[in-house]
């Protein structure tokens, strides 16, 4: 992974502190030792589902879901995947029902995935999917130790998997949350966990990207009142869903108030896709209120030579013949190139990452990437990364309206 920072900024005794903090967050906070587990048993796990299975499908919200379909739908298109997963995260009922129709339920395996285990979400849909299919062993329950959610699965007794200590729901997506539906359906998990792994000990054993991480979050952090509002370009349309996880982790994580003031402080994510969004939000950054950052991200091979723009000409169109024989890929990433020259004509700060090319290492190595530098922005302006009182106040009142 290249990543390319355009931001003028110094390093500061600020950041070795932040630093300092991640390495001390590692005894307390779960995520930050998932890339070197021991998957013998997942693996084990996913082996003993029947292979009458066709399709796995997902219940489960937030960080229950939406790493693995991050991961799911960036490999989708360039992997022979073996089976289907879909993903019930939604109370919608016209998506409920698309969802049950597109499905044959006898030949899905169905993962319930709730780190608390009481997700009002989670639970009403799968009384819903119940009561067209009961038999315990389609089901297998994801969840922490301890919680009702387990003690339910084992009275049914269906399969129950444990999150490990300390992970945060959407911190969770390398472990168990993630990797069980993902394996089943045939991604390499060992790859993934591989370029997790990469990234974090470039980052804690003095890599390339221990400076590239710490200038980024500094900059975040010394201009979060300025640049408040954070851009994802992503020239991809497989990065579509990571963009939503990033959404997720970047706002819950960093959206509260000081741990050492009465300030509530926030950066604001926003997901776009390239080149699509280059005629539409564009306008908005180029032109718009001062108070954007853009991180773009550029796939270097598409593992896609063959689609390549066919040597044509257009009637009264000629002047577009210079079109003629480019390869899509190329074209996309030139897009990208000219939309960064663009911007930083303009001064928007921004930066750039390449992946070298799409497959389940380099997916893995963006998420911890942005888990890494969710938690050094989180010490940096000082808020509680891992916890979540805002959803939860929602969850209490909708609790309270139903009764619960
Ligand atoms: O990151 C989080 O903690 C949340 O987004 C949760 O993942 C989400 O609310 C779902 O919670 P649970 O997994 O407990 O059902």
């Amino acid at each position: 992974m290249k990543n390319k920072l355009y931001f003028d900024i110094i390093l500061r005794e600020k950041s070795r502190m932040a630093f300092e903090a991640t390495q001390k967050e590692q005894e307390s906070v779960g995520y930050y030792s998932l890339p070197e587990q021991d998957v013998s048993s997942i693996l084990e796990y996913c082996r003993n589902i029947s292979s009458d299975v066709e399709d796995i499908a997902v219940i489960g919200i937030g960080g229950s879901s939406l790493g693995a379909k991050a991961i799911y739908e960036f490999l989708k298109p360039v992997e022979n995947l073996s089976r289907t997963l879909h993903f019930f995260e939604s109370t919608d009922p016209i998506n409920i029902k698309n969802i049950l129709d597109s499905i044959n339920v006898d030949k899905t395996h169905f993962l319930v995935i709730s780190k608390s285990g009481t997700t009002v979400e989670t639970f009403s849909i799968y009384k819903y999917i119940l009561s067209k299919h009961d038999k315990s062993d389609s089901y297998t329950f994801i969840t922490d130790p301890g919680s009702d959610l387990e003690k339910y699965a084992k009275h049914i007794n269906a399969s129950v998997l444990h999150l490990p200590k300390h992970v945060g729901g959407r911190f969770s997506v390398l472990s168990v949350v993630g990797l069980v539906p993902l394996a089943l359906c045939g991604v390499d998990i060992k790859a993934l966990l591989q370029g997790a792994d990469n990234i974090k000990a470039s980052y804690f054993k003095n890599g390339y990207l221990q400076e590239i991480l710490l200038k980024k979050s500094l900059f975040y952090a010394k201009n979060h009142a300025k640049y408040h509002i954070n851009c994802l370009f992503a020239y991809s349309e497989s990065l579509k869903y990571f963009c939503e996880w990033y959404v997720q982790l970047w706002g819950e994580s960093l959206g509260k108030k000081q741990r050492h003031s009465a300030f509530n402080v926030g950066l604001t994510p926003i997901g776009l896709i390239g080149p699509k969004d280059q005629h539409s939000f564009l306008q908005l950054i180029m032109e718009g209120t001062r108070d954007k950052s853009v991180t773009f991200i550029k796939i270097d091979d598409f593992q896609e030579d063959l689609c390549i723009i066919p040597d044509i000409t257009l009637p009264h169109l000629e002047s577009l013949d210079t079109l003629n024989n480019l390869p899509f890929s190329t074209l996309i990433n030139m897009q990208c190139d000219s939309v960064i020259e663009a911007l930083k004509e303009e001064n928007i700060p921004l930066d750039s990452i390449t992946l070298p090319k799409m497959d389940a290492e380099n997916i893995g190595s963006l998420i911890y990437y942005y888990e890494l530098l969710t938690s050094l922005v989180g010490q940096l302006i000082d808020v509680n990364t891992y916890d979540q009182p805002g959803v939860e106040a929602a969850k209490i009142i909708l609790k309270k309206k139903l009764a619960l």
